[in-house]
Parts: C-alpha cells; sequence; structure tokens
C-alpha cells in the first residue's frame, strides 16, 4: 500500500492498479455472466433512444451494460434476469423512505380514477401547504416538479425581491439543472464549468463562488451588497460530503443578513437528516427552502418555501409587474397524483420513527464500514448525515468542495460499487453513496458491511 493513500504510477489510494485491473475484469465478467436477458436486450443495439437509455444518467453505472429492472419494493430490486439487490441508492434519494411505500401506493390507487392533473387543487392538496408550513417552520410554499425547477422559481424570486442579479454558490456543489450553479472556482477564480453542453452565456457574470467553509471568502464575496441569494446545501453532498465547520451556518446566516442577501436552504439530499431536515435539526433560519426528489415518494413533484417576509416583498411586485408570464411554474405542477401522493409523504411516511429506524441502521453501517477500513488500514473515510452515508476513499474529514472534488478515485470506487453490486448490494453510481429507508432490515445492512470487507481484502492484500 502507497504510505500515504495518494495514487501514483502503481498505486491509486492503497491499492495496487495491477490488483484493481484484474478485480475490475473478474467482476465485470461475473456481473454479465448472470445476466443473459439484459445482456440480449442490450446486445440488441438501437432502440430508439439516442445513446440507448431513456436518460442518459441510466449509463451512468460501472456495469458492462445497464441491468434492466423487473420490480423494486421497499429496499429491494430485482432485475429481469431474477436477481434482487439490497437497494441503498434508493434512485439517489428519489425513492429514500423505499420503494412504493404503501401509504403512497394507497393514495396513488385512490387518486388514478379521480383524475390525474387539471390545474386546480384537490382538498388535500390545500391540506399539504399548513402540513409543509407546520414541518419546516415556514409559512408560505409553492410547489413544482423537480428539485431543479423548484431551484430555479426559488431564484428568480430572490432576484424580483431583491433587485439584485447575482447569487453565490459553493464550488463543488449541485442544485440540479441550474443554468447559474454551473460554476466552478479555478485558482479563485469563477470559471463556467468545463463540461456544460450549449453554454452560450457567461455564467460569470450573476454567479460568484466560494468555498463551502470558508467565511473569509464569503465576507468578501457578499460585501458589495450586490448577491440576490446564496444557494447552498447545508451539508454539501454532491462533490462527496462535505460537513460545515461548527459556527459556519452562524456565520452564513450573519452575513447573508448583514448584507441583505437572502439564504436558500437546498434540503434535496439532507432531508436525510430528520423529518425536518438539516435545517430544523440544527435550527437554520433560510429565508429560501427547497426539497424535492422523496416528498411524493418517487412521484416526480418538489416544494419550496419562503419566508413573510419573501412573501410581502413578492406581493409588492406581483401589484406592479406587467402582465404577461413570469417565468415562474410549469403545467404538471401540482398535479392531483403529485399531491395525493405529497400528502401520503407527509402525514404517514415521513414519520419520526421511520427517521429513528433510517438513523440506527445508518449508523450500523457507517459503524461496519469505519471498522472495515481501519482493519485494513486503508487510507479512506466514512461520513454520514442522518440515513445518507458515504465512504471517500481517501483520508477525512474534507473541508470544502476542492478537497472533496479531488478525494474522488473514479477508477477505484467504480470497482467497489461492481463489486457491491455482484455481492448483492446496490450503492449510487456518482458518489459513493448510501442511503438507508424505513424499510432497510439489519441482514441489508449487514450484508452490505460484509460485501464491503471482502471488496476490500480483494483490493488491499
Ligand atoms: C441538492 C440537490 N438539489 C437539487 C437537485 C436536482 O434534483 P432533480 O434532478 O430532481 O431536479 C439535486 C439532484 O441530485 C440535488 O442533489
Amino acid at each position: 500500500m502507497s504510505s500515504n493513500g495518494r495514487s501514483d504510477a502503481t498505486h491509486v489510494r492503497g491499492v495496487c492498479r495491477d490488483r484493481l485491473a484484474a478485480f475490475m475484469q473478474s467482476e465485470r465478467a461475473a456481473y454479465a455472466c448472470v445476466r443473459p436477458r439484459s445482456a440480449k436486450l442490450h446486445a440488441q443495439g438501437p432502440n430508439g433512444y439516442y445513446a440507448g437509455a431513456p436518460m442518459h444518467w441510466m449509463l451512468d453505472w460501472p456495469t458492462p451494460f445497464p441491468m434492466v429492472i423487473a420490480t423494486a419494493k421497499e429496499a429491494r430490486l430485482t432485475d429481469i434476469d431474477g436477481i434482487t439487490l439490497a437497494d441503498f441508492c434508493l434512485g439517489d434519494t428519489g425513492s429514500m423512505f423505499g420503494h412504493s411505500p404503501e401509504p403512497v401506493v394507497r393514495a396513488i390507487e385512490r387518486q388514478l380514477r379521480q383524475g390525474l392533473t387539471y390545474m386546480l387543487p384537490t382538498e388535500e392538496a390545500l391540506q399539504v401547504g399548513s402540513l409543509l408550513a407546520e414541518r419546516f417552520s415556514l409559512p408560505h410554499w409553492q410547489v413544482a416538479t423537480t428539485a431543479s425547477d423548484a431551484n430555479r422559481f426559488a431564484l428568480r424570486v430572490a432576484r424580483a425581491v431583491t433587485g439584485r442579479s447575482k447569487v453565490l454558490v459553493m464550488h463543488g456543489c449541485y442544485h440540479g439543472a441550474v443554468d447559474e450553479t454551473y460554476v466552478a472556482l479555478e485558482q479563485g477564480r469563477a470559471v463556467n464549468r468545463a463540461g456544460l453542453i450549449g453554454q452560450t452565456i457567461d455564467l460569470t457574470t450573476d454567479t460568484k463562488i466560494v468555498e463551502f467553509n470558508d467565511v473569509d471568502a464569503l465576507t468578501y464575496a457578499l460585501a458589495d451588497c450586490d448577491v440576490a441569494c446564496v444557494i447552498t446545501e447545508p451539508v454539501l453532498t454532491n462533490c462527496g460530503m462535505v460537513l460545515p465547520a461548527p459556527g459556519y451556518h452562524d456565520a452564513l446566516r450573519r452575513l447573508t443578513r448583514a448584507t441583505g442577501t437572502l439564504l436558500l436552504i437546498d434540503e434535496t439530499h439532507t432531508i436525510s437528516t430528520g423529518p425536518g431536515g438539516y435545517t430544523r435539526a440544527h435550527q437554520l433560519q433560510p429565508d429560501l427552502f427547497v426539497l424535492g426528489k422523496p416528498i411524493a415518494g418517487g412521484i416526480p413533484a418538489s416544494v419550496w418555501g419562503f419566508t413573510s417576509d419573501v412573501a410581502a416583498r413578492w406581493d409588492q411586485i406581483r401589484r406592479h409587474k406587467a402582465e404577461g408570464h413570469s417565468g415562474l411554474g410549469t403545467t404538471l405542477s401540482a398535479n392531483a397524483l403529485a399531491m395525493a401522493a405529497m400528502y401520503a409523504v407527509l402525514t404517514e411516511v415521513m414519520t419520526d420513527e421511520a427517521y429513528a429506524h433510517m438513523e440506527s441502521l445508518a449508523e450500523r453501517l457507517a459503524t461496519g464500514l469505519s471498522a472495515v477500513i481501519s482493519q485494513h488500514q486503508a487510507p479512506w473515510h466514512v461520513v454520514r448525515v442522518g440515513a445518507r452515508i458515504e465512504f471517500v476513499c481517501a483520508p477525512g474529514p474534507l473541508k470544502n468542495g476542492s478537497e472533496a472534488l479531488r478525494a474522488h478515485a473514479p477508477e477505484l470506487e467504480q470497482a467497489i460499487h461492481l463489486g457491491l453490486l455482484n455481492r448483492g448490494c446496490l450503492v449510487a453510481p456518482f458518489h459513493n453513496m448510501m442511503l438507508t429507508c424505513p424499510r432497510t432490515t439489519t441482514h441489508q445492512v449487514d450484508a452490505l458491511i460484509a460485501a464491503f470487507s471482502n471488496v476490500t481484502e480483494q483490493l488491499i492484500a
């Protein structure tokens, strides 16, 4: 093993490159060998989809070809070859409360014969507003279809009510398909992210960027009082998990308030923390709040909330604005089906008991993975936010987005993911993320720890 865990010509984060290549080759063969039906569909070639799948992320798995899924229930996923996996990816959070939770199934079945979308509220839809206000301590809410949409709309309102054009993001952030957030920090300067397709506008004109946890940089960036809104996750989760340093959120709130800047907390992933998200657990006080993905149990829906102050300022604007499109909303937002599912999630699924179960299994998983890492003296670490756990193939804890991005070792991570999958456990393909859901079992958690131990042992002799 290379002593400091860095990658070099012969090793990647403690693992010999030759051993890694051999492992990957045998795992790819093992994957393909037991999946003749998925392989056959894949081998049939072009199926009408550009690049072969309905959505490009479906091809982002470390497998020789994608599994074709037959069914999923609770924390299990079964493919058309009859192989069942313990699902710790859970649709990258969309199914964070398990696949097809019973209350959501009942709500959808009920709604199916009562109309799916009519651009008018149901009684249940009206009650959802109060449930959100109560749960997340913000008085005003709107519904959108994805977290990307909710972030876009919230930023638009933030700009309107402050009369400022700029937003500020954290390096390494992800908030969905939201143009203004696709900026990176390179040698202290904001740059458009390199991978963007079809980008014509220089995003750095209206987006400032700092490192998460860097209070001095934040102070400097907000000093001109030209930023409408800081948009951030309370914990960075999309570049590897970065926890806030003690006092960071207090400083963020103090500085945003002092400079008339609104604060948008995006809880789409950190809702893993507890029934009121990281915001409630840590008493944050955002002006705007966004939550998507699991809020309707896997039916596309998102919500965004805001304070009375933002609402009052928005009222003023609406009173004086010209007729015509506001740039907010999409036709299927808040459709009756999504609202029925959301009502079920808020009243029967996102319960204290569900979170207690998720938390205790997540703790068991994190402890087990950490023990395996220690036992093998691997230069890796584990980080957890409630029911969301990640192993990072680099020493930790990570301080900011730059450290988190540098911590990635894609070829090693892909080998581990595939090794876990072949041992019956699915983790998220993008980074090393695992979620426990209200239906995850102790047996599944122990199976994942055993699989991780076996894979680590084979990689680190
Ligand atoms: C923090 C955060 N916000 C927003 C989004 C966008 O969600 P969606 O793709 O459902 O629009 C994501 C997606 O991963 C996310 O991680």
